[in-house]
């Protein structure tokens, strides 16, 4: 394994259907040539992930998707066009090119054209689109940098390419066209007003954290060592405690009495974008301190804080 920016190298490997790391404005994903059932095979037991989560498509353009016989719902062109290449995924029906093992025998598929340069160059020197998953292990925290992918699962993986830090810092924004209405499964990158006002109404999810929705959206997720308590007053929450042993995540005020080195706040400015693109790394780096348990306080439930306190929610601890 290494990491690199060969792309001509990573389009060899997939080409003989092997596993590559790359980069979008999201996470890092763990790519396979979609159409190819034993190279997807090796993604999920690579990430160890139950095989009943489908996988997201990758390609280059909303017309490769159409020339794969994809037939593509008049509101997610409109999306599309607006918001693709981005953070914003599809679920559609699947046609019989797409094997099941990608869509984990739904009959639906999801689609995405992840903005990274690098890697839409790849998509489009590749005959097929990439099925990828964010290149952690199941039910651990998504890799914003190629470092973390390397750490997680550097020695099952042929290549790694490295397109820096990833900008946006949370997983795409689903929405599902499988029904009449369109429906939020997953907050993330791309904010859900966006989409609305580009649609003209609001949209529905029934987005809890004790449901299942996209099969893969697991209550227990981005799993830290410490626990980590997910609070609406984070001083009160602290109050009283040894402050040498716990650990804070916070918007943009900091805590009286925590060791500098114990606190982290994601963005001075109130910026829930900022706040979004560090998310992961400070989940990764408070994790690593010599703490007993991690508090974290409620984000602002608008824009890209719906997505923040989500994956928040999943890797604390549920009374
Ligand atoms: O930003 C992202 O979306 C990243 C980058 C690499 O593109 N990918 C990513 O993939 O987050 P993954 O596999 O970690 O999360 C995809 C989610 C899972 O919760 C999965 O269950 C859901 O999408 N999903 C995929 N195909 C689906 C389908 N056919 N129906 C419903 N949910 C689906
Ligand atoms: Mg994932």
């Amino acid at each position: 394994m290494s990491i690199g920016n060969n792309i001509q190298l990573a389009i060899e490997l997939l080409n003989s259907n092997k596993l590559v790391a790359i980069p979008t404005e999201t996470v890092y994903g763990l790519a396979a040539n979609a159409f190819n059932e034993s190279a997807v095979l090796s993604i999920y037991k690579t990430k160890n992930r139950p095989q009943f989560n489908p996988l997201i498509i990758h390609s280059n353009s909303i017309e490769r998707f159409e020339q794969w016989g994809l037939q593509i719902p008049k509101q997610v062109k409109l999306l599309a066009n607006k918001f693709w290449p981005g953070p914003l995924t599809f679920i559609i029906p699947a046609n019989n090119k797409v094997p099941d093992i990608v869509t984990a025998g739904t009959g639906a598929v999801a689609i995405r054209v992840p903005n990274h340069p690098v890697t839409l160059s790849l998509l489009e020197q590749l005959s097929f689109p990439l099925a990828a998953p964010s290149a952690n292990p199941s039910g651990f925290i998504s890799p914003t940098s190629a470092q973390h992918v390397e750490n997680q699962l550097g020695d099952k993986i042929d290549y790694i390419l490295d397109g820096g830090v990833c900008q946006v810092g949370v997983e795409s924004t689903i929405i599902s066209f499988l029904e009449n209405e369109p429906k939020i499964l997953r907050f993330g990158g791309l904010a859900i007003e966006e989409i609305e006002e580009v649609l003209g109404h609001r949209l529905i999810t029934n987005i809890t954290s004790n449901k299942i929705v996209a099969p893969g959206m697991l209550t227990k997720h981005y799993a830290p060592n410490h626990p980590l308590f997910l609070v609406d007053d984070i001083f009160k929450a602290t109050e009283g405690k040894d402050m040498n042993r716990v650990g804070v995540i916070t918007f943009y005020q900091s805590v009286n009495d925590i060791p500098e080195a114990n606190q982290f706040v994601l963005s001075k400015s109130k910026d829930l974008n900022e706040a979004a693109s560090k998310l992961f790394a400070v989940m990764r780096n408070i994790d690593e301190l010599d703490i007993d348990e991690i508090y974290a306080e409620k984000f602002p439930n608008t824009g890209l804080g719906y997505a923040i306190n989500d994956r928040l929610k999943r890797a604390s601890i549920q009374e």
